[in-house]
Parts: structure tokens; sequence; C-alpha cells
């Protein structure tokens, strides 16, 4: 038969003592209680509710803080290109210079503000190269997949970066540290197969170097860290 336990029983001594976990030390808490008791006891479940009420409080005042950021930041946006013709195409390349992507809720505003469907906003994005869905990465690994490039291997390149990065072209690792793109010609034929790492260009590289640049990167992130 199952007893009736209190919070004590789960290591949890009173609320003071709860308000130190994080949420992935609640969840642990909760599954620890469970799995003692076959359920989550009333006095646990109580004060763990009544701590994820006020860290829900929190986070909407912070989301509140953003969104009025957002906000005012796309109306300034609009009010500097509303009587430009293509103007949405002005205001994105400012929202990409500003983030260093075009973020959805950003892109939901200009929406709202602009009086434009969000459909037709991604359909721009998307249709140009330019515009990034998602945050760049710390650092960029560029492909040259130019003519003189692709005859000289910059496939078996980009196939040994994908493996090791365990990405595709335009997308970033998900540590948000590698982006890994292409490009078609960086003017260094003679070099070929080439790629750009963080601006530098490297000529001649073969998917054996490819380790070796990653490596590189890694230790410019701990030295950063
Ligand atoms: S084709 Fe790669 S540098 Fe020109």
């Amino acid at each position: 038969m199952k007893t009736n336990p209190s919070a004590s029983g789960t290591g949890v001594e009173n609320s003071s003592s709860l308000k130190q976990y994080d949420e992935a030390s609640l969840i642990d808490l909760l599954e620890k209680a469970e799995q003692e008791h076959g359920f989550i006891p009333r006095d646990v479940s109580d004060e763990v509710g009544r701590l994820v009420e006020v860290k829900l409080e929190r986070l909407r005042r912070i989301k509140g803080k953003l969104d009025s950021t957002i906000r005012r930041d796309v109306q300034q946006h609009v009010a500097h290109w509303r009587n430009e013709e293509g103007n949405l195409i002005m205001i994105l390349h400012a929202i990409q210079n500003q983030h260093g992507y075009v973020p959805r809720e950003v892109a939901m505003e200009l929406s709202r503000e602009l009086g434009v469907k969000l459909a037709r906003i991604y359909e721009v994005i998307t249709f140009y190269h330019y515009f990034k869905l998602q945050p760049p990465g710390a650092h960029s690994v560029t492909v040259c997949n130019g003519t003189a490039c692709y005859l000289k291997g910059s496939g078996d390149l980009l196939n040994e970066l994908r493996t090791q990065l365990g990405i595709a072209e335009g997308q970033t690792t998900p540590d948000r540290q590698i982006h890994l793109d292409t490009v078609r010609c960086i003017g260094c034929c003679g070099m070929a197969p080439a790629m750009v790492i963080d601006g530098k260009t490297c000529g001649r590289v073969k998917p054996a170097d490819v380790a070796g640049h990653i490596a590189t990167l890694k230790i410019k992130k701990e030295a950063a860290a």
C-alpha cells in the first residue's frame, strides 16, 4: 500500500530549498518522487507548481520587454523605408544587418507593421540566398563550387565537411559554432580547390586537411571561452 509521503521524503526539505532548483533539477526531482512513491506527492506538486508559476511570470516579463524592443525596432525600420519602392527588401536588409539573420518573431512583427502577409515575407527571404533564417555560426567555412574547383575535387571536400560537421551546406552546427556554405568562384581558380575559413582563403585543400582546419576552429573557440 502506498503511503502519503511529504516533500521531505523526496529529499526536499522546504520551499526555500526548492527555490534553488533549475528546470532540469525540478524534472529530476519529480521523476525521483514518482519512482519512489508511484505518484507525485501533493506537497511536492504544490511546491513545484508555485515555483513554476514564479518562473513563468519572470519569463513573461522578459518576453514582454523583448516584444516591445522588437516592435520599436521594426517600427523604426518601416518608418525609414515606408515611402520607398521595394521597401520590403530594404527593411529585410536592415533587419539582417542588425541581427545577422531574420528572426521569426521580427518577420511576424514586420508583417503586422507593413500589412504584408507573412508568407510573402518568407517568399522574399527564401528567394534571396543572402537572407538567413537562422543565427549565423561563430565561424564560417565556405567551399568554392565554381567550375575550376569542382573539377579539382571540391565535391569531395564538401562531402568531408558534411561528414565531419554533421550538417549540409547552408546550415550551422547545433552549437552554433560553424556555418557551412558554398559559393561560385572566389577568383582564386589557380588555387583550386579553394575554401574560405573566417574570411581567409585556403587553396589546394584536400579532404584529408579538413579535420585539421576544423580542429583549429575548435582551438579558437576554447581560447575565446
Ligand atoms: S572556381 Fe573556385 S576559385 Fe574559381
